[in-house]
């Protein structure tokens, strides 16, 4: 049996990243499962709280994350689909696995070094000031293996960002099966997670290819959000950043910016990416983009016009988000009662 998990923070509607890089599996996997697996997609509102959030504004990102999960497809009779904040075994759990967890795993880890290189001492610019950065920001991945480990995950479909914090994930389980391994107990008492990845586990920025399409980028160019309309698709492609060699072709390394395009129209026509080339060979910079736009506009219309007609549905919304942390607590609540057992605190 296959358990598989997964979360996104509610800060904002998705991008054609978190589409492209996790959330298209999440569907697959719907309906690649078989009937004994189980799958589990959450809406991670601890997460969002590392990073100061309008109480207003985070209430209403949360109820419209839960709307886009259901109009990209997923059926809330077929996973479970909850918020973590309304299951309370997360926090719990956390808190258990921080104690188990070295604060070097957590030093290591990019997302926090990268906060830490913005984080300038006040008195001496080259120096870089830990004292200004909240604990949740360090302790975060912690709270992520929580969520992972509550549910005894098999399957955690992410994008390649996530990759270390999933190696410290299994470090953590590995740490915890070790610790508190009971004499004639046969199986790991966690299983030691998978990684589910896209074949496009990594969509670039529009407007900086060297680095991921992020929800956080100043520039609203950069990305391509779910919510945007045909012209807002074709206004952010054209301005895309390429490059000056002539004709088509991929080359990640050298070529960034139009490889990632193409990795983007492979993605959106379902075609091979061999194909896509062969296809756009001749094509000018201006004809590829526009190809790109049509075929993102054609991918994302559908879940567009859906989340439209769903966020407004609160009533429903509420009903779904009700029973995803009701079977969620139930399975949370089981792990718990083992987990508090195995470290003495039954
Ligand atoms: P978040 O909310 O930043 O992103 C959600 C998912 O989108 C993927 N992603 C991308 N994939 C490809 N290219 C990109 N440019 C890109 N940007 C984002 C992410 O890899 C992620 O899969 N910590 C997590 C949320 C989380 C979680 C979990 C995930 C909390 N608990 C348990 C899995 C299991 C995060 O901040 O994702």
């Amino acid at each position: 049996k296959r358990v598989v998990l997964s979360g996104i923070q509610p800060t904002g509607v998705p991008h054609l990243g978190n589409y492209l890089g996790a959330m298209t599996n999440w569907v697959r996997l719907e309906r690649t499962s078989s009937p004994q697996d189980e799958l589990l997609y959450t809406v991670v509102g601890w997460h969002a709280l590392t990073l100061p959030q309008d109480p207003k504004a985070l209430m209403e990102s949360r109820i419209d994350m839960l709307a886009t999960l259901l109009a990209i497809g997923l059926d809330p009779k077929r996973s479970v689909i909850f918020h973590q904040d309304q299951v309370r075994g997360h926090t719990e759990l956390a808190w258990i696995l921080s104690c188990l967890t070295p604060v070097g795993w957590l030093r290591r880890m990019t997302t926090w070094k990268s906060r830490l290189a913005t984080s300038r001492n006040a008195n001496d610019e080259s120096e870089v000031d830990e004292s200004l950065l909240n604990a949740g920001l360090l302790t975060y991945p912690v709270l992520q293996a929580a969520d992972i480990l509550l549910y005894k995950a098999t399957h955690v479909p992410v994008g390649d960002d996530q990759t270390q914090h999933l190696q410290l994930t299994r470090d953590i389980a590995d740490h915890f099966n070790r610790t508190f391994k009971q004499p004639h107990q046969k199986h790991p008492y966690f299983p030691l997670p998978t990684q589910v990845d896209t074949p496009t586990k990594r969509i670039l920025s529009l407007k900086d290819p060297s680095s991921k399409m992020s929800k956080s980028a100043p520039d609203i160019k950069s990305r391509i959000l779910l919510t945007d309309t045909a012209p807002q698709i074709q206004t952010k492609l054209r301005s895309a950043v390429t490059d000056s060699i002539h004709g088509i072709t991929f080359d990640p390394v050298n070529r960034p910016g139009i490889s990632n395009l193409l990795t983007i129209l492979s993605a959106c026509s379902e075609e091979p990416i061999e194909q896509v080339v062969e296809r756009c060979r001749d094509y000018g910079h201006a004809q590829l983009k526009t190809e790109v736009a049509d075929a993102v506009e054609e991918m994302v219309r559908e879940p567009r016009e859906k989340f439209e007609r769903l966020r407004k549905e609160r009533g429903y919304l509420e009903q779904v988000a009700k029973e995803g942390a009701e079977k969620a607590g139930e399975k949370a609540e089981k792990t718990m009662n083992e987990v508090r057992k195995l470290i003495g605190l039954a």
